[in-house]
């Protein structure tokens, strides 16, 4: 990576439940080992995202539980919060949407859009309920999609297709709350005329074939290829972003104002934007280093739902910004995570708790097992035989076994002594190449292939170990047998760089284990490669215990029914 600065922007979650393994899989945990990453390379790397509060996921829900939209989100956030700790995640702001920095960059978005004559004025018509004289958001009105005609669609996406769908255009639309039909009715709202930006979207996106993944390239120029249409960014709602119309001229209002907010598609992405300035704020940053300067790079992280609002409408929004904004450069998607062979689905009970399983197992056997099953190309799959058996055989008996038996080697059989070797010319190709490859691959979101690198490497130590047997040697020629634990070493040392972006914790243990100060990023110092470690610098701890855990049957019992 040879850019000046990076941008790590993960989706934001909706705060009306609790986070789920879709969520890590999703964002979490790709955009952390990411950020880890490109810090640890010495690239001077701002992560945000924030609480995801406005909407009708948010009112739904509130309303469900006859609670204001506004105690719902205050019950959430905290939670989410906890979660970010909890794992790791290290953002260097996680925010909310319900703050003034938001409402007034949203708001600066808009009447700039407007300014430059990317905003319309026009009346349509939205789904109208009778019985409770009021306007319906998208998500109270379900019905047949007139795509693929699956029942029981959402009025703004379908589900099951994954198009987004325009007001009116669903067939034989009903009230979700009461099942009763609905009616198309006239009122005002902005839209963002798409059809004008169409070129220099299409043009944006096509700059990116063959950096980006296929399938994320291909729908997203097959979508554009369909013709972009208006969108509305308003909405009949009294939960969002208020419409700054006192700052347009009386006849560009919009009538009955106030009973409308933007959006929640409108705000939430601004939220990059808002995050940043907020973060550089409280920091004595400028936000234009990181989105006006052209050696800043945006890497975007989400499920793949999210897809369009990413590639094509917020690209849209700050290109019709016409401030020479960063798009951005690789939007890394995944796919869908399931669990036991099903959706993921709060419904029928198949949720995995984010909490729940990192109480119980710690976070880094979590984000080690949910790397290794990324969705990054197709769906995946949590299965919990799997993750037993995916833990114990790769980290354990893995990693995990060849950090352990080098280090108790080296302190019971070598006394630990300070000897210094050349190291193995093979060795260290084999350790350059994997820093090498696991950075090309985390920067091409492949994940699953970063990691199997060092799976890799981990099983090269454990052969070098087992073919060189050094406790032989130690009978008949001991400075032989110091050589082979200091390459031994230096593997290790190397592993514990390598695995830093994905298991954190276990990183640390083990810098403590040999008496290391655990791995600070620090800019423009790239600690992401081979460096000789030196014995004398290093003092393996008393109390040497195995960096991971076994996992028994009964530990996963309980999940597992
Ligand atoms: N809250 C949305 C979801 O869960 C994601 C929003 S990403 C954002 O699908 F950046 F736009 F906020
Ligand atoms: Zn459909």
């Amino acid at each position: 990576m040879n850019t000046k600065k990076i941008l790590v922007a993960a989706a934001w979650p909706y705060v009306n439940g609790d986070i789920h393994i879709g969520h890590l899989a999703g964002y979490f945990i790709p955009a952390d080992i990411f950020t880890r990453y490109s810090r640890l390379k010495g690239i001077d790397t701002v992560f945000v995202s924030g609480s995801d509060c406005h909407g009708t996921p948010i009112t739904v829900e509130a309303d469900k539980r006859g609670i204001s939209a506004k105690e719902l989100v205050n019950e959430y956030i905290p939670k989410v919060h906890e979660i970010i700790n909890q794992y790791g995640i290290s953002y260097s702001l996680f925010t909310s949407t319900i703050t003034e920095n938001h409402k007034k960059v949203t708001q600066d978005v808009f009447l700039n859009l407007f300014k430059n004559g990317y905003i319309l004025k026009k009346k349509s018509l939205q789904y109208f309920s009778d019985t409770d004289n009021k306007f319906l958001p998208d998500r109270y009105v379900e019905g047949e999609c007139p795509h693929c005609h699956s029942q029981g669609q959402r009025s703004d996406q379908c589900e099951n297709c994954g198009r987004s769908l325009g007001f009116g255009e669903l067939i034989n639309p009903y009230s979700k709350l009461t099942k009763a039909p609905v009616t198309l009715k006239e009122t005002e709202h902005y839209f963002i005329d798409y059809p004008k930006l169409e070129g220099q979207i299409k043009e944006y996106v096509l700059n990116h074939e063959g950096t980006w993944k296929d399938w994320v390239f291909k729908e997203t120029i097959g979508f554009i290829n369909e013709g972009l249409q208006e969108r509305a960014i308003t909405r009949d709602l009294d939960w969002g972003v208020e419409i700054p119309v006192n700052d347009l001229p009386e006849e560009e209002r919009i009538e009955f104002a106030d009973t409308k907010r933007f959006y929640v598609w409108f705000d939430a992405v601004i939220g990059y934007l808002s995050a940043t300035i907020e973060y550089c704020n409280a920091n004595g940053l400028d936000y234009r280093d990181y989105w006006n300067n052209k050696d800043a790079k945006h890497y975007y992280f989400m499920g793949q739902d999210n897809l369009t609002f990413h590639t094509i409408f917020w690209p849209g929004q700050l290109i019709g910004q016409n401030l020479n904004y960063n798009l951005p450069y690789f939007p890394s998607i995944v796919k869908f995570l399931n669990a036991n062979g099903q959706k993921l689905s709060k419904s029928r009970g198949n949720i995995i708790d984010a909490k729940k399983v990192a109480d119980h197992f710690g976070a880094d056997l979590i984000r080690f097992y949910i790397t290794s099953i990324l969705p990054e190309n197709k769906e995946g799959n949590w299965d919990w035989n799997d993750f037993k058996n995916s833990v114990n055989s790769e980290l354990g008996g893995n990693i995990g076994n060849f950090i352990h038996r080098v280090l108790t080697f080296y302190k019971n059989k070598l006394n630990a002594d300070k000897f210094d070797f050349e190291i193995d010319s093979e060795l260290r190709n084999k350790i350059e190449l994997a820093f090498t490859n696991v950075g090309d691959f985390l920067e091409n979101g492949q994940f699953i292939s970063a990691l199997n690198e060092i799976k890799k490497l981990s099983t090269t130590g454990n052969q070098y170990f087992d073919y060189n047997k050094p406790w032989e040697k130690l009978k008949t020629d001991i400075p032989e047998a110091q050589r082979i634990i200091f390459n031994c070493i230096q593997l290790v040392n190397a592993l514990r760089i390598l695995i830093n972006p994905f298991i954190p914790a276990a990183s640390n243990k083990l810098s403590e284990n040999l008496g290391l100060n655990i791995l600070e990023s620090e800019i423009d110092h790239d600690q992401f490669k081979f460096t000789k470690l030196s014995l004398a610098g290093i003092t393996v701890v008393e109390q040497l215990q195995p960096l991971f855990k076994k996992i028994e049957d009964e530990h996963i019992t309980a999940f597992n029914a």
